[in-house]
């Protein structure tokens, strides 16, 4: 049996079957689970309110009076011993060893309130022994063990604002993946990773074995593997006709390769198109986008990474960090996504989690598909992704600016601190479970704080991000390091010329 740490009295409006109302020997804080027993089984209550009374100070009149009198009422009562802590509660559920229920009568005052069952608790919450251990439910000796199926399957987000901790929970559950016991069932991690907060993960001492980090200037498309459905995809604003002219090469060239031809580049699609016949000016546009092809200088004859490096706990980083071209980034995105989905189709890769940061730049809502050219892949993911255990997380820091379909197919989000109002919104539109009640608690959330709601878990749960065991690659200096780094640098400089003088 756990500590006891209240009893439950009656108020005005409790208790109900909803809620209580409990004076405490123990402080508990809010979002701490509570239980007591009724008839029926244990009841499990979250607090959602606590608050001190003292019935010396109920009635203003006697309290302002005695202000102005000078008299001070500690002086003249024993005010502190009536001094009360009382918290209120809402019940959640009802735990009888089957099953969880509604609870049906309010509880009786009187009855004891106690901190909550570890077991019973990790039960009632949806949390799995064997899941990945996140951190520590708030307030509670509990470890956050997210059920891998629960998590995965049907997709997840983390939603914050900028530097609330969403890289550093997404590296804290890439660790338990990466470190995760393979006959439990593990995955394969793709991270698309703009910003190269990933890419330590390559030389840590403690993972850089079962990662590859791939840099933005080293990853390459075999052209053979771009259809000219996928080529005036990435390159629209075609007729129709200048595009029959393409479809006739490239489905020559293809069939050439099939034939044993080996692989084409995109000097051999530039000589076709030469000594193609067709008219001016679609050779011309042909001609210019493959010269905007050569220029970002990404297609090759094959794929690197090539898509069977996927393996059961290991991580692939694709590190965009160093490509300005935004239409490359773009198209390194919507090809990888893609193959990887087929190939997981076809049952050629393991389940994989493709692990996708600034999701709102890949998958952004009001852009025409023309520019967004990730998203038609990242929304089939999300929408079709389940049967093929082909699993995406979305990171964002705009939910506002991310794609409602693939944002919706999300069915566990992880949300950090958030205060901006149209963020929150939409947070509360696209997640269940997301109460008026929660929406006040995440705008009040501390770095390396989270609140787990969805499918993951069967309550929304406060969770203290567990310490990261890698180490953290450094992605930036704050503007105050920067500027002193640049004054000791002009300084050191001014003092060499010195020296010459
Ligand atoms: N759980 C945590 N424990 C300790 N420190 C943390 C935790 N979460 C985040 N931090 C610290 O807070 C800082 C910001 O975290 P992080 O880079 O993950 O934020 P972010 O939400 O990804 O920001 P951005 O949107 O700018 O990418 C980091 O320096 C990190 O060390
Ligand atoms: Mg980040």
């Amino acid at each position: 049996m756990t500590e006891k740490v209240g009893t439950i009295i009656s108020t005005e409006d409790s208790p109900t079957s909803e809620k209580i109302s409990f004076v405490l020997e123990k402080p508990v804080n809010k979002e701490q689970f509570v239980e007591y027993d009724t008839e029926e089984g244990t009841a499990i209550a979250r607090v959602s309110r606590v608050k001190k009374s003292n019935i010396f100070y109920h009635n203003p009149e006697s309290v302002s009076e005695s202000a102005k009198n000078n008299i001070k009422l500690q002086e003249q009562f024993p005010t502190d011993e009536r001094e009360q802590l009382v918290g209120e509660g809402r019940i959640l559920g009802i735990y009888t060893s089957e099953l969880i229920k509604r609870p049906s009568f309010p509880p009786s005052p009187g009855t004891d309130i106690r901190l909550a069952d570890k077991e019973r608790l990790r039960d009632f919450l949806g949390l799995d022994r064997e899941g990945l251990n996140l951190g520590d439910i708030q307030f509670q000796d509990l470890e956050a063990r997210i059920n891998v199926t629960k998590l995965l399957q049907k997709h997840f987000a983390i939603l914050a604002q900028s530097g609330a901790g969403k890289s550093y929970l997404a590296s804290v559950m890439i660790e338990e993946i990466l470190d995760r016991d393979e006959e439990k069932g593990n995955v394969g991690i793709v991270a698309l990773d703009p910003h190269g907060e990933y890419a330590g993960f390559g030389k840590d001492k403690e993972y850089g074995d079962r990662v590859e980090v791939y840099r933005g200037r080293d990853i390459k498309i075999g052209l053979s593997n771009i259809s000219s459905g996928k080529l005036a995809h990435y390159f629209p604003n075609v007729s129709t006709a200048q595009k029959r002219e393409i479809v006739k090469i490239i489905s020559e060239m293809r069939q050439n390769m099939r034939n044993g031809g080996g692989a084409y580049s995109l000097k051999d699609l530039e000589r076709k198109v030469e000594e193609a016949d067709m008219d001016k000016k679609t050779k011309r546009i042909w001609i210019d986008r493959i010269n905007q092809m050569k220029s970002m200088d990404l297609f090759g004859l094959y794929d690197n990474p090539s898509f069977d490096k996927v393996e059961q706990g290991k991580m692939i980083v694709l590190d965009l960090s160093d490509i300005i071209n935004y239409k490359k980034k773009q198209i390194i995105a919507a090809y990888f996504g893609d193959r990887l989905f087929k190939a997981r189709m076809n049952g050629k890769i393991p389940p994989f989690l493709f692990l996708v940061e600034e999701a709102h730049n890949f998958a952004p809502e009001n852009r025409s598909s023309d520019v967004a050219l990730a998203r038609s892949v990242i929304t089939r993911i999300a929408r079709e992704g389940r049967k093929f255990h082909a699993s995406l997380g979305l990171i964002s820091q705009r939910p506002v600016g991310l794609s409602t379909t693939a944002l919706s197919q999300c069915n566990t989000h992880m949300i950090l601190r958030v205060t901006n109002p149209n963020d929150l919104d939409r947070i509360k539109q696209s997640a269940e479970g997301v109460t008026s009640d929660v929406i006040r608690s995440i705008s009040g959330l501390r770095v390396g704080e989270g609140i787990i709601v969805g499918e993951a878990v069967d309550y929304p749960a406060f969770v203290s991000i567990r310490q990261r065991n890698s180490e953290e690659f450094e992605t930036g200096k704050n503007l105050e390091e920067a500027a002193a780094e640049y004054r000791e640098k002009m300084e050191e400089e001014k003092d060499e010329i010195d020296a010459f003088m």
